[in-house]
C-alpha cells in the first residue's frame, strides 16, 4: 500500500513531511521522489541500523532537504523543535518491526532462527526481552501475553516460563519458542507457529509500542498545518483501535441540546477521515507479502 500512503500524505511537494518509521526506507524513497526541491523530509527511526541503511539508500541526490533522526517518535516534537521545524504538512507512521529487524537473527525478534532474546528496536537503551522474561512476575507475564498477544493460553505460558527460568536463564529466541510451544501443547496442525502471539506481545512490551503511538499522535496532531495529513499503517488490532479512537475524538460531532438546537463537540484540532473505512491490501499484495494480510491504512486531514 505504498502508493496509497504517499497519495494520501502528499498535498504540497514543497512542504515538510515526517516519516516516523523509516525502516528500510521504502516509503521515504517513494516520498522523496515526489517532493520538490524546496520540500523537506524528516525521517525517524529508533533503530540506529535503520538510520544508517536509509542514509545509504537515499544518498545525496539533489532535491528535497533530508534530515534523519535516530530517536523515538514518542519524542518527535522535541526533535522537531531542535531542528527549528514548527508545523508539518504530513506525518507517516508504518508501525511495527521492519523486515530487516525480523530477518536478522541477532536482533532476537524471530522464533524461526536462533538468536539472543533481545527484541529492542533501539539497542542502545532499555531492557531486553530476556530481562523481561527472566525477571517479571508470573502475573505480569500472563497479562502482557494476554493483552498484547491476545493469546488465551497466556497463564499457562507464563507459568511455563517461570518454571523454566528456575532451571536456567532464558536467553535465546529458540529456547523461549520451545517453552511456549510446549506450554501450548505443540503445533497440532496450526498454520502459524504457537509462539507467534507471545513473541509479538513481548516485543510490544519491550518497546512500549502502544504508549509510543499514543504519544506521537497526541504531540503531532496540533503541529500539522491546516489541511495537513496524518497517515498510519497498523498491523495489529490494538494498534488500529488506538489510532481509530484517537482520531474519532477529533472528528467533529453534534449533540442535541435539551432546550433545542445542537452543540458541536470536538477535541481540537478537528480532523476529517480521508476514507470512511480503513484501506486494506489487495489480494495480490496479500499473496506476495504475508505481512500485508493484517495491514490497515487510516488517514486524516487536520484542521478542517
Ligand atoms: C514497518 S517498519 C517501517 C518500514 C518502512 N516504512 C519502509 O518502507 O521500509 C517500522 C520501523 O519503525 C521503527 N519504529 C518502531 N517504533 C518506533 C518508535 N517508537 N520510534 C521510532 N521508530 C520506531 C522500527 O525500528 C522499524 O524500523
Amino acid at each position: 500500500m505504498r502508493d496509497e500512503c504517499i497519495d494520501a500524505l502528499l498535498t504540497n511537494p514543497d512542504g515538510i513531511y515526517v516519516d516516523g518509521t523509516l525502516g528500510n526506507g521504502g516509503h521515504a524513497a517513494a516520498l522523496l521522489e515526489r517532493l520538490g526541491a524546496r520540500g523537506t523530509l524528516v525521517g525517524f527511526d529508533r533503530d540506529i541500523e535503520a538510520i544508517e541503511r536509509v542514509r545509504m539508500r537515499l544518498g545525496t541526490k539533489p532535491g528535497a532537504h533530508v534530515e534523519l533522526v535516530h530517536g523515538n517518535y514518542a519524542d518527535m516534537a522535541g526533535h522537531l523543535d531542535r531542528l527549528g521545524i514548527g508545523s508539518v504538512d504530513g506525518l507517516l507512521l508504518d508501525l511495527g518491526v521492519s523486515s530487516f529487524q525480523l530477518d536478522v537473527a541477532e536482533r532476537g525478534f524471530s522464533f524461526q532462527q536462533d538468536g539472543p532474546l533481545d527484541m529492542r528496536m533501539d539497542q542502545t537503551r532499555g531492557e531486553t526481552a530476556a530481562d523481561l522474561v527472566n525477571h517479571a512476575g508470573e502475573q505480569e507475564l500472563a497479562e502482557i501475553i494476554f493483552r498484547l498477544g491476545e493469546d488465551r493460553d497466556a497463564r499457562r505460558i507464563a507459568r511455563a516460563i517461570v518454571e523454566a527460568r528456575k532451571k536456567a536463564w532464558i536467553g535465546s529466541t529458540l529456547q523461549l519458542a520451545g517453552i511456549v510451544e510446549q506450554a501450548k501443547g505443540g503445533r497440532r496442525g496450526r498454520r502459524t507457529h504457537p509462539a507467534t502471539q507471545a513473541f509479538q506481545a513481548l516485543r510490544m512490551a519491550v518497546n512500549e509500542e502502544l504508549a509510543g503511538i499514543e504519544a506521537v499522535l497526541e504531540n503531532m496532531v496540533g503541529r500539522m498545518v491546516k489541511g495537513g495529513r496524518m497517515v498510519v499503517l497498523t498491523f495489529h488490532s490494538l494498534e488500529d483501535r488506538l489510532v481509530k479512537q484517537f482520531f474519532t475524538r477529533h472528528v467533529p460531532r453534534e449533540e442535541s441540546l435539551p432546550q433545542g438546537g445542537v452543540r458541536r463537540i470536538v477535541e481540537e484540532p478537528p480532523v476529517r477521515w480521508i476514507w470512511k473505512k480503513p484501506l486494506v491490501a489487495s489480494e495480490a499484495e496479500q499473496l506476495t507479502n504475508p505481512r500485508a494480510r493484517s495491514a490497515k491504512l487510516r488517514a486524516v486531514e487536520v484542521g478542517v
